[in-house]
């Protein structure tokens, strides 16, 4: 049974790109309030053109050890979210040990920079890849056995602001979150029938290896205009947000505490896309 302290209890959580930063924080965040988790990541290089490091499978234990911590269970696998089969079975295995499954939170995702004429065929590939299609192939994975456990559910995207507002120097990056979009919102209405709830989350900013990426900076420096594309925000915070606040809403998307709310795109972004 749910409780306000316990909000997901006796629910199971599937979350993509759980080794750090967001993917990490929702994973803790949704073990806290009851769940037990399934989590992946790639562990690894993803993309060739990104500026940060790739993450390890020392990261993936240590979410492992604080969901634990939370005296939740966890299943964890290194995965890429471009393995379809690799996530099929891993939805198969979870199935045959916790008998349900409630909520997906495909988070998962690499940035990387580059003008859109100017950015190889590859670095335009692998960015749809991991952030669309792998988008596509968790969905693949985890609807069936969501419609197979008859408990309806919710499924919780992770988009961008730039899946909102097109800025420049990614645009590769603006054409997979939007795609993101079109995809939550035929599916919350395929499955809505199912009580299966689809919205995507809309962050800008986050503290995270994503969020932190100098070379962002680089494109900056030779296009000084673009940064008018990216203003603060309306709140005098800090400029990147900490990945527990994104997790908030995260947990509200994933809770019953949201029951009307599909086919909705949730900014976490303190008000950038209105200025
Ligand atoms: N950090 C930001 O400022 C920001 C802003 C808007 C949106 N986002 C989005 O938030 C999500 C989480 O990003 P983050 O900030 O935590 O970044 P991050 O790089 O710190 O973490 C992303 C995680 O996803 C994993 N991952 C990447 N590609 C993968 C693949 N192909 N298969 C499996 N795992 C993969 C990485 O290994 C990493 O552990 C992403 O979808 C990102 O686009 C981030």
């Amino acid at each position: 049974m749910t409780t306000p302290e316990a909000p997901l209890s006796g629910r199971v959580a599937y979350v993509t790109g759980a080794a750090r930063g967001q993917g990490r924080s929702h994973c803790v965040r949704l073990a806290r309030a009851g769940a037990d988790i399934v989590a992946i990541d790639a562990c690894g290089p993803v993309a060739a053109h990104n500026g940060y490091e790739p993450s390890t499978p020392e990261e993936l234990a240590e979410t492992v050890r604080l969901v634990e911590g939370e005296g939740r269970k966890i299943l964890a696998k290194e995965i890429d979210v471009r393995d379809l089969e690799g996530q099929q079975r891993l939805v198969a295995d979870a199935q045959e040990q916790f008998g349900r499954l409630d909520i997906a939170v495909a988070n998962a995702g690499v940035l990387n920079w580059g003008r859109l004429w100017e950015i190889s065929a590859e670095q335009w590939q692998q960015v749809l890849d991991v952030n669309l299609t792998g988008v596509w192939n968790t969905m693949k994975a985890v609807v069936p056995a969501m419609i197979e456990a008859g408990n309806g559910g919710s499924i919780i995207n992770v988009s961008s602001a730039a899946g909102i507002k097109a800025v420049p120097g990614c645009g590769h990056y603006c054409a997979s979150k939007f795609g993101v979009v079109g995809l939550t919102n035929s599916l919350a209405i395929e499955l809505g029938e199912y009580g299966i709830r689809v919205n995507s989350v809309h962050p800008y900013g986050t503290d995270t290896p994503m969020g932190n990426d100098l070379s962002m900076y680089g494109m900056f420096q030779e296009h000084p205009t673009y940064v008018y594309s990216f203003s603060p925000g309306a709140l005098p915070t800090e400029s990147l947000a900490d990945p527990g606040l994104i997790s908030d809403i995260v947990l509200w998307l994933a809770s019953d505490a949201s029951s009307l709310v599909t086919a909705a795109q949730i900014p976490a972004d303190k008000g950038y896309l209105k200025i």
